[in-house]
């Protein structure tokens, strides 16, 4: 007897973190069930004849609604958020349940996830981000939470109301190795900031370009260093996020050679902007606060280079959605405020992949197999939701993101679906864009339409990471 299928694509060239090849793909149930030339017809037949198929994207570092210490509102909730991830080609996002200090670990999940109910167009799972360590949090919530399928965590070496001090890192690291679980850590050293900051203040630069100058390359790698370091005496796997250059980079590259699992994370940010861009007229710098901050043109190639030989990992968006021109936005303390005063972070959930795509696979700088693997694979992979997502494989979710690679774009805030108010990358021409996107085999973006409903997106329990990259 024959397979029927619900959906058949046909004739497209897809591409894996591994092969390239012609096929159709057959979804039954929401799933991939064959991968042949020609294929029976299906109940409904989408033709991708001359298209590229690609795995979904997997954005593993992005912030929805995130409640903030400052005033400040993120711009993006699980509504608004994963559907302008999915009208750029992703298929899962990874968000962050943020303990607040002297929350508990537990309240911070349950709060994230009655912000996330019913809202989401595609499938989420949460990383947790622990600032308060309590006997109660490493004893008993976080163990219990690992287990139940929040197998990743950040924790922070800056901002007052997030960091951890050395002793405290090495307690999570040590618990992460105990429970089978992956660290992300954001390295920037606190007290060389701080130092910097005062001194920058009192000579009265507080523009937006002296963000840049507070947060030297030094104090990033010094705290890479260090986080490595802490990493190796406890013997435990870790990642570093949003890595902006060559300097933080060095260390990771000398961990991995010497066979330590010390994996790296970066951005669009760190490829596209430099620290000039903060420097724009008046306020407008304020646009491209983040950190670490962006740096100069040789970092950008530095982390070229990074993307192509393996240092890197894992490319996300740190999709952090705050408006410009808003007074619970960037200017949360008002036009003019001082660097120290604007919420950190830039969106781009939504312009991720056609960045990479474009500038990286266009420009033959990386290959469509490296472009896929740091896109969807390795992240799937790193955070246990492989071979489930992340790969286009016989079992997998049918999470297809159907491109049309010579498709011109010239980006512009209006034509994207988050709710900021600008794109660092407004004017910007890419060639390629994802056209058709599925999840779980439903069409969810189609020719610049949303197709389903928001609240489909299911949450995702992560399985064990896989650190064998
Ligand atoms: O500046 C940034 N990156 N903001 C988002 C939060 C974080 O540290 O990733
Ligand atoms: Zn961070
Ligand atoms: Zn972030």
């Amino acid at each position: 007897m024959t397979q029927q299928f619900d959906l058949v694509i046909r004739g497209g060239t897809i591409a894996t973190a591994a092969d390239i090849f012609e096929a159709d793909i057959g979804i039954s149930d929401g799933r991939i069930t064959a991968l042949a030339a020609d294929l029976p017809r299906g109940t409904d037949e989408i033709d991708a004849t001359g298209k590229l198929v690609l795995p979904g994207g997997v954005d593993a570092h992005c912030h929805f609604d995130q409640p903030t210490s400052d005033g400040s509102k993120m711009a993006d909730d699980f509504d608004s958020g994963p559907r302008s991830a999915a009208f750029g080609g992703t298929t899962t996002v990874i968000p962050f349940a943020c303990q607040q200090k002297g929350q508990s670990l537990r309240a911070a999940v349950d709060d994230y996830h009655r912000r996330a109910e019913g809202k989401s167009v595609i499938d989420y799972a949460f990383h947790l981000i622990v600032t308060d360590p309590t006997p109660q949090v490493l004893g008993q919530e976080l163990p219990a939470l690992i287990r139940e399928g929040y197998t990743s965590f950040k924790i922070y070496t800056t901002y007052d109301d997030l960091k951890l001090n050395d002793r405290e890192i090495i307690e999570v690291l040590a618990l992460a190795k105990r429970e089978g679980a992956l660290t992300m850590i954001h390295a920037e050293n606190s007290d060389a900031i701080a130092w910097l900051t005062e001194a920058l203040e009192k000579a009265g630069q507080t523009a937006p370009r002296h963000h840049a100058d507070a947060r030297p390359a030094i104090a990033e790698r010094e705290a890479t260093h260090r986080a490595i370091s802490l990493a190796e005496i406890v013997d435990v796997p870790m990642l570093v996020v949003h890595v902006s250059g060559g300097e933080a980079m060095e260390q990771i590259a000398h961990a991995r050679s010497k066979g330590l699992k010390v994996f790296a994370e970066t951005c669009p940010q760190y490829i596209l902007l430099t620290a000039d861009d903060l420097n724009l007229d008046g306020f407008e710098g304020a646009k491209h606060i983040c950190s670490p901050p962006p740096r100069d043109s040789a970092s950008q190639r530095s982390v070229w280079r990074g993307l192509a030989n393996g240092t890197f990992q894992v490319f996300s968006s740190d999709h952090a959605p705050f408006r410009f021109d808003d007074p619970q936005g960037k200017k949360v303390r008002g036009d003019g405020a001082s660097f120290t005063h604007v919420p950190n972070g830039i969106p781009g959930v939504e312009t991720r992949l056609a960045l990479l795509f474009s500038e990286g696979v266009g420009k033959g700088r990386i290959s469509l197999n490296r472009f896929v693997a740091l896109t969807a694979t390795n992240p799937a992979r790193l955070y246990g939701l492989y071979p489930r997502k992340g790969t286009i494989a016989v079992g997998a979710d049918a999470d297809l993101a159907i491109w049309n690679t010579t498709r011109e774009v010239t980006i512009t805030n209006d034509a994207l679906h988050h709710n900021v108010d600008y794109t660092p990358y407004e004017g910007r021409r890419v060639t390629g864009w994802p056209e058709t996107v599925l999840s779980r085999g439903e069409v969810v973006v189609q020719g610049g339409t949303l197709e389903a409903k928001p609240g489909r997106g299911a949450f995702l329990e992560c399985g064990a990471p896989d650190t064998q990259l």
